[in-house]
């Protein structure tokens, strides 16, 4: 796809919570983007008017040098000027300043779980629901602004929501059991403390499974009459931390409604390759789903750098005795469960042309 801008520039876009896990992961999703530029990185008071170097505590690979130097600002429309703002705050202040930034005219992409469930708010995976988008409109009605907040799930949810979606679109699910093992990088940084997580399983995440259990049948909805209608599904969660550096690894038990063999689910899932709008944009992966067939498969360690940290990988495709079928799912959590994922829904409003002028 080529880029809808209609000179050379790239659109200039903002980083709010850049100094985080989510926020370097930005960093990373952003470097060399053909349609984005990292213009202006913010944080809190606590690093505002300090050298991003010094103000983050850089967790992988190189930093780019040249945002080394770059002053931190604060979380305030009035210091940041960008049109596009991609949001990796914490939850306790993104609220109230996601939404300054959308009445100051700013598009927001939201990591945060605050505006997700909102009904005049689209919460996108663009392979997934790319329709949803268009809530846009009724957002800008309902609230007089013409800024926006576009949000991406929770990041388990997200895995859970690829894998979900063939067998939805497909066969209808009515039921589902959700079981996660998920990666310590899912709580941030500092994140939790090493003694905590080394050599043990926490069986509990703060506020995680009520996010999985509605984002899921917001997510897997349809849009229609200019309203997002969830689908009919039951979801039950269990969300654990397990001692792994990045990757949720979801089990699904799902109930369809009409019987389905596990041959048949597989089909569903190899031959789906997500909303065509989805495709050819510059951080979607060539294929959004992998579906394995080997029997100890997915892996975190081995499978979560598939389509650099884009794509899903599900496999143990079997029945299940209580519901209908059952399978597991893996995806990264920092990429596709949140930086990557946002990219992605940034990289579908400019193919739909809901960007200002860069
Ligand atoms: N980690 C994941 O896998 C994941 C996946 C999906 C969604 N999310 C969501 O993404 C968001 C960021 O998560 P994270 O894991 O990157 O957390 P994190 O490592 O704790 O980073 C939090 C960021 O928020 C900033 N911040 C904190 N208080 C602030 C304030 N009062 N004003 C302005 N900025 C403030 C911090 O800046 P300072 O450094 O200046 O304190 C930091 O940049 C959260 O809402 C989280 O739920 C995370």
């Amino acid at each position: 796809m080529s880029p809808p801008a209609t000179n050379a520039r790239r659109w200039p876009v903002a980083i709010l919570g850049a100094t985080g896990a989510v926020g370097q992961t930005f960093i990373r999703q952003l470097a060399g983007h053909p349609w984005f530029e990292i213009a202006e990185l913010a944080a809190s008071d606590r690093s505002a008017g300090r050298q991003y170097a010094d103000a983050c505590r850089w967790l992988e690979g190189a930093m780019p040098p040249e945002l080394a130097s770059r002053v931190v600002v604060r979380c305030d429309p009035s210091d940041v000027q960008s049109p596009l703002v991609f949001s990796a705050l914490d939850s306790g202040v993104a609220g109230e300043v996601e939404q300054a930034f959308a009445r100051a005219g700013r598009l927001v992409l939201s990591n945060a779980k605050n505006h997700r469930m909102e009904p005049d708010v689209p919460l996108v995976i663009p392979e997934v629901n790319a329709p949803h988008l268009a809530l846009l409109d009724a957002q800008r009605r309902n609230r007089g602004w013409n800024g926006g907040i576009v949000t991406n799930a929770n990041c388990a949810a997200t895995v859970a929501a690829m894998a979900m979606a063939p067998l939805h679109e497909a066969f209808g699910i009515s039921r589902a059991m959700v079981f996660t093992m998920q990666a310590v990088s899912g709580a941030g940084y500092p994140g939790v403390p090493s003694l905590d997580i080394l050599g043990n399983v926490i069986p509990f995440i703060s506020e995680e499974e009520p996010k999985v259990e509605r984002e899921l049948a917001k997510m897997l909805g349809t849009f229609g009459d200019g309203v997002v209608h969830p689908a009919g599904i039951t979801v039950s969660a269990h969300t654990n931390r397990v001692p792994a550096e990045h990757g949720h690894l979801v089990c699904l038990s799902l109930g369809l409604d009409r019987n389905v063999s596990p041959d048949e689910a597989m089909e569903a899932m190899c031959t789906w390759h997500g909303h065509e709008e989805a495709r050819g944009l510059p951080s979607a992966p060539e294929q959004p789903l992998v579906v394995t067939r080997e029997a100890d498969r997915p892996q975190t360690r081995r499978d979560v750098w598939a389509g650099r940290g884009m794509t899903v990988t599900a496999g143990r495709v079997r029945r299940d005795p209580v519901l209908d079928i059952k399978l597991v799912a893996l995806g990264h959590n920092t990429i596709r469960g949140a930086a990557g994922g946002s990219v992605l829904n940034a990289e579908l409003l400019a193919a739909r042309g809901i960007l200002p002028p860069a």
